[in-house]
């Protein structure tokens, strides 16, 4: 199966799926292109794997670029920490293929601008119990398509929106791959 990832910033999510495509851990999938709407190291962790990593420049054009070079033999469209909004045009033609990691327990804190410590922040204040990640399918609804697989764990006294997002990231490493091989139809 042929994974198109989609990134904007460091790549760590990324790179988890890099190595366990790698080791078999994801099963029967290559990453076929890795392209980023901005400069970022994603793209650097991309290339040191020589997968062909391509930049598109954020803007209106984007999802339509991105339209133009996409392997039509693509199975899974996978935004791994991708800040973009996809146009509904591009979400409806790929249906059922993208999906998207989120830094909390959907349908709480989804929506426009809801990302990275702005997540993070908006738990903390709320007094929240529990935050997680959720991998879910990306529809024209931002962060309202159906959830994938979600992980949850427990907030403590001393935690900040910084060790939230370390928490948050490891829940993250273990999920993604799993939800990836649920929705590739591995076991
Ligand atoms: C992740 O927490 C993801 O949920 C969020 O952005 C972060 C990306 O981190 N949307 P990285 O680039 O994979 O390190």
């Amino acid at each position: 199966k042929n994974l198109v990832i989609l990134v904007s910033g460091s790549g760590t999510n990324l790179q988890r799926i890099i190595d366990t495509v790698e080791n078999g851990e994801i099963q029967n999938a290559k990453v076929s292109l890795v392209v980023a709407d901005r400069e970022c190291y994603g793209l650097e962790r991309a290339k040191n794997h020589n997968i062909e990593a391509v930049l598109i420049p954020r803007g209106k054009n984007f999802s339509s670029e991105l339209g133009k070079i996409i392997p039509e033999n693509t199975d899974l469209i996978v935004l791994a920490g991708f800040l973009s909004i996809l146009k509904p045009e591009f979400c409806e033609n790929w249906e059922n293929k993208i999906i998207n990691i989120h830094p909390a327990l959907l349908p709480k804190y989804g929506g426009k601008g809801m990302w990275g410590h702005h997540v993070h922040n908006a738990v903390i204040e709320a007094k929240e119990k529990e935050s997680g990640a959720t991998v879910h399918f990306v529809t024209v609804g931002i962060d309202e398509g159906e959830a994938i697989l979600q992980k949850s764990f427990e907030i403590t006294e001393n935690d900040t929106p910084e060790t939230l997002a370390e928490k948050v990231h490891k829940i993250e490493y273990e999920i993604f791959p799993i939800a990836i091989n649920k929705v590739l139809g591995n076991n």
